[in-house]
């Protein structure tokens, strides 16, 4: 058995966790992820401002299904007050953790003083966790920042020092500034400062795409959990794979085959869950079946035909015709 570690009260397998990602990691994602063994998963990112507000979406993004526990409500908000309210508006969903987002980059979130923005503003980051664990009660309130605000200036370690001094449960770090946002790469020397700076968890952020480079990032940071973002697209074995390593059971990576059912599986899941129809529905589900695609012959061109899916007929038939191809250019050996 792989350790665990502890988040306040809630107890994580010390493998892989998902990732917190807007418009990606919805409840089918995270749970074909757990499916797969994720150890732990957090929702996309909600407004603390639009849950005070009753937004219509806060329940659909709030709620908590046993199968995805533990998971953690992400909230993201400037304002200590509106934090505190939101804070308590989702402890009725029953949330195993609640995470604030202090890392999101997007001109949208960091322009109303939330996301990475307070990276550069500590004292209202500060506050803002305080005002959270204070409403939270017994619910563990973590924080999700990144390495720092410009490139080059990191201060993810003064950060982290002053929100485990505001009550907070764990601390999750990707090792990037907020002016490089996805692209660039992403210092595990900084999540490593951060581990030996403070005394709760720290869990590990940025470019971990295999059981390797998970690897990697426990001895590099010395981290207490490591997360994972884009490294699960149409890859829900990740966390397999990551779990096999840390239990050392042998692991046997997914066939063709395997994938295509897996990504009709998720499909499946997306329709089910979504209130729109099929056709619309569908919509959601492209970009997934295209990233299950990646990475084989003529992939290219079938990813193409997946951003033109509008029914789940038209995916299985998709999946048929791309295992055909493989097959027929393994039998000609090209
Ligand atoms: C499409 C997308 C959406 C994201 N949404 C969020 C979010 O809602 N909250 C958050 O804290 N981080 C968000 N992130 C950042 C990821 O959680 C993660 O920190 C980042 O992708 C680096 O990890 P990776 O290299 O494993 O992808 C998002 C990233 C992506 C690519």
């Amino acid at each position: 058995m792989a350790d665990t570690i502890k988040i306040g009260k809630v107890t994580v397998s010390r493998t892989a966790a998902l990732a917190p990602m807007a418009g990606v990691a919805d409840r089918a994602y995270r749970l074909m992820c757990k499916r797969y063994g994720a150890a732990y998963v957090v929702s996309e990112m909600v407004s603390a401002k639009g849950i005070c507000y009753s937004d219509r979406k806060t329940a659909a993004l709030c709620t908590v299904t046993d199968e995805e526990r533990p998971m953690a409500v992400q909230l993201f908000g400037s304002e200590p007050e509106f934090m505190a309210e939101a804070v308590k508006i989702v402890l009725e969903y029953e949330p195993d953790i609640i995470d604030i987002n202090m890392g999101c980059p997007v001109p949208k979130v960091v322009n109303t003083g939330a996301g990475s923005a307070l990276m550069r503003d500590v004292p209202l980051a500060a506050k803002i966790t305080e005002a959270a664990v204070k409403a939270a009660g017994d619910v563990p309130v973590t924080v999700k920042h990144r390495a720092g605000w410009h490139y080059g200036e990191p201060n993810a370690v003064e950060m982290a020092k002053a929100l485990e001094n505001s009550g907070a449960a764990a601390i999750a770090v990707h090792g990037r500034s907020r002016d490089q946002y996805y692209s660039g790469e992403s210092h595990n020397d900084i999540i490593r400062d951060v581990k030996q700076a403070v005394k709760i968890p720290v869990i590990g952020n940025g470019d971990v795409t295999d059981a390797d480079s998970c690897v990697r990032m426990y001895e590099e940071t010395g981290c207490d959990l490591v997360m994972i973002g884009r490294g699960s697209y149409g890859n829900p074995f990740i966390f397999d794979e990551i779990d096999a390593r840390m239990n050392g059971r042998e692991y046997v990576p997914p066939t063709l085959e395997e994938k295509m059912r897996v990504m009709l599986e998720h499909i499946r899941l997306i329709l089910q869950l979504s209130e729109k129809n099929e056709e619309m529905a569908m919509h959601e589900a492209r970009k997934h079946a295209a990233w299950y695609m990646n990475g084989y012959y003529g992939s290219a061109k079938f990813r193409g035909r997946c951003y033109l899916l509008s029914s789940y007929a038209e995916a299985e038939a998709l999946a048929e015709e791309f295992i055909q191809l493989q097959k027929s250019r393994n039998d000609n050996n090209l």
